[in-house]
């Protein structure tokens, strides 16, 4: 039996291409805000025995998350055989340590939750640094996939001499793994609060003739790449790309960005968004075979 692909809360290009990709079958469902401001959930497709992904774009994950679990606990009540999140971009990983006291270690509460409701999860490039796996705070199975093939041949495809610059130590893991021939640095930063840091550069070779690639997972308050490019105005007359997996891109900082005088911005589409110019579906379809 074909599988049932649920878009949750609302349809993406990547979802859709997921679905047409393994052949699966649009999972239909009511979902409704009652006067006092409570969920109403109505399963339309049947789903007794049949084999469940449900598709999350976890960018804004507060707005709705509550409603991810009551979809989730609908489908097993009503007898799914599996459920499975394909969570594109997988929120609440940040947050990995205690970095002043009495802070809560949201990313382990966030992963007990998904664990109880899910039987798997897949998804792309989360921000795995001070854990090393998912299975560190994840106990359901999960299936880590990489963008950096597809980043790595986009910019061969694109751009001519490049020079790949990753802006803080936790982008390192990407950059290296998108560079192959291509020459790269990283750069260090000191997060001092949202969306303001600092970065310190190292010596860099002359950078005459080559094109800047700022290469990062995330690109949220837009603040680690605005400083990188800035600094790059001290060195070199060429503007420099952009590249993030997953774009989250809060308040204006998209639009600080282009006007920062950068020559591209491009993502991958695991969130919707007008600079997606990768598409990763090709990966969680690969990853679905199973
Ligand atoms: C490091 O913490 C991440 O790899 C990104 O550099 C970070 O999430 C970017 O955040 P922002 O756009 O708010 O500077």
């Amino acid at each position: 039996m074909t599988r049932l692909v649920f878009d949750f809360p609302c349809e993406t290009p990547l979802g859709q291409n997921v679905r047409d990709k393994v052949d699966g079958e649009k999972g239909r469902f009511i979902m409704r805000t009652f006067p006092d401001g409570e969920t109403y959930v109505r399963l339309e497709s049947l789903v007794s025995g049949r084999d469940v992904i449900i598709n999350a774009s976890f960018v804004h994950a507060n707005d709705w998350f509550l409603n991810l679990l009551f979809l989730a606990d609908a489908l097993h009540s009503q007898g799914a055989r599996r459920v499975g999140l394909l969570a594109p971009y997988l929120s609440y990983m940040r947050q990995d340590t205690v970095f002043h006291p009495g802070e809560a270690v949201t990313s382990r509460t966030f992963a007990r939750l998904i664990s109880t409701y899910f039987d798997y999860l897949i998804t792309i490039d989360p921000h795995l640094h001070r854990y090393h796996n998912l299975s560190e705070i994840y106990s359901i199975p999960s299936t880590v996939l990489h963008a950096a093939p597809l980043i790595s041949e986009w910019i061969h495809r694109h751009v001519e001499a490049p020079f790949l610059i990753g802006p803080d130590g936790e982008s390192e893991q990407w950059v290296k793994a998108i560079a192959g021939e291509i020459p790269f640095t990283v750069l260090n930063k000191i997060r001092h609060e949202d969306g303001h840091v600092e970065i310190s550069w190292p010596p860099l070779e002359d950078l005459s003739g080559k094109t800047p690639v700022l290469v990062d997972d995330i690109i949220s308050s837009g603040a680690t790449m605005l400083q990188a490019v800035k600094h790059l105005k001290n060195l070199t007359a060429v503007a420099p790309i952009c590249m993030a997996v997953h774009p989250i891109f809060a308040e204006d900082s998209y639009q600080k960005l282009q006007e920062a005088g950068v020559k591209k911005i491009i993502t991958c589409n695991s969130i919707p968004h007008p600079s997606n110019e990768i598409d990763v579906s090709p990966l969680c379809v690969d990853a679905l075979k199973f």
